[in-house]
């Protein structure tokens, strides 16, 4: 049956094309701030069972899209089931974040490291992504908004994986990679071999977009962030499926804290730069020009402000990139757990009223 995609306006503005509007989707869409997700996550036992279960993946990724008119869905998974299908061992301690049993620390660990076969491995993730693609599509062929697929990068893998969880300093991970350059460069390349592959199983399967997180780029030192963590990330880049079934299929790339590399992220090849909040939209797009599409950059606890601050708020940072194509808009991270659910409808609306506005030439 022929498919139509019944909005498409996330990826219009990804290949930087007119919309009548800005797009809104906002980075864990699906998550703890919502009452639905914490019913069906206790339903399903942890959070792991339900990113491993497809049909409990597939409930929560469309909560979100039942209560807002958001413009895209982003597949419900983690950025550690990469780890976890090379052997590591993860679990997530309930308050305490993911710890790996098995953290890469030794020369040994490095040799042992393989990339997983991902059919055998992640086939849960592209069996979600198949459900999804169906729960978002009626008996008429109509799909109401894309399906976006993620990973994370080789770096900010790599992080969780020598450090066995998360940190606060990174010093395991960054006394490795100024000491041993050699192991953490060979764990590197297997990460970027593995997320290629995994980002491309979710292509075949029905992602329409895909987003690299580099969540802890900005850890590091300037020449240090280009040679461990964005080298790494063009070469997924360079690796990826940009066309499946006659359509573009645009990589967003995001590293937190990354904004005084712009121009370099901005020259890896992709299609959009997601930004956090310390950067001005405006100033970026005028360094970038239309060479890439920005996603982002609202503060998270903006939503923690009354109705009218968070409009406000939007409205500046939708007047920041001006009427332009070319703008996704989404948190700088993301989501906090203790956000009002009625918040999100005051931005997403917001968004939506005023980004209209502003291209009528009404504002
Ligand atoms: O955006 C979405 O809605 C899709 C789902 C998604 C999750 N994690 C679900 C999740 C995505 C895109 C991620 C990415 C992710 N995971 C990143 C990169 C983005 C970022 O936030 O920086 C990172 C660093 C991780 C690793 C991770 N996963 C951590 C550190 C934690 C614990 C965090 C915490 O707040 O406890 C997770 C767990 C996790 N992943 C949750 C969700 C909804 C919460 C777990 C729960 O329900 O108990």
């Amino acid at each position: 049956m022929a498919q139509t995609l019944l909005n498409d306006t996330f990826l219009r503005a990804l290949l930087r094309q007119p919309t009548d509007y800005t797009p809104i989707w906002l980075m864990r869409q699906a998550g703890r701030y919502l009452p639905e997700y914490n019913a069906t996550r206790s339903r399903a036992g942890s959070f792991l069972g339900l990113a491993k279960n497809p049909d409990y993946a597939t409930e929560v990724t469309l909560q979100p899209l039942e209560r807002y008119p958001l413009d895209a869905a982003i597949l419900f998974s983690d950025i550690l089931t990469i780890p976890d299908a090379m052997g590591l061992g993860l679990s997530f301690q309930a308050g305490e974040g993911p710890k790996f049993a098995h953290p890469v620390r030794t020369e040994a660990d490095v040799a042992r490291l393989a990339v997983p076969d991902i059919d055998a491995t992640l086939g849960y993730v592209t069996d979600a992504v198949r459900a999804i693609r169906r729960a978002l599509t009626d008996g008429e062929g109509r799909q109401r908004v894309p399906l976006i697929g993620f990973s994370g990068s080789p770096w900010t893998l790599a992080c969780y994986m020598v450090e066995g969880g998360g940190s606060d300093d990174f010093r395991t991970v960054k006394s490795m990679l100024y000491a041993r350059p050699d192991l953490m460069e060979r764990i590197l390349e297997v990460n970027a071999q593995a997320v290629a592959a995994y980002l491309n199983a979710q292509i075949e399967a029905g992602a329409q977009a895909v987003m690299i997180f580099d969540t802890w780029g900005g850890a590091l030192a300037d020449g240090i962030y280009q040679r461990f963590s964005l080298a790494y990330i063009a070469r997924v880049v360079a690796a990826l499926k940009r066309e499946h079934d006659g359509a573009r299929v645009p990589v967003i790339t995001f590293t937190k804290g990354g904004g005084l590399w712009l121009d370099e992220i901005a020259n890896t090849g992709v299609d959009a730069v997601g930004l956090d909040w310390t950067v001005n939209l405006g100033r970026a797009r005028e360094r970038v020009g239309d060479r890439v599409a920005l996603q982002g950059n609202l503060d998270p606890n903006v939503l923690f402000a009354s109705p009218a601050a968070i409009r406000e708020q939007a409205r500046s940072v939708l007047n920041s990139y001006g009427a332009h194509p070319g703008h996704v808009f989404n948190l700088g991270h993301g989501i906090s757990q203790f956000t009002p659910p009625e918040s999100v409808a005051e931005l997403v609306d917001e968004v939506h009223r005023h980004s209209r506005a502003l291209r009528a030439g009404s504002v």
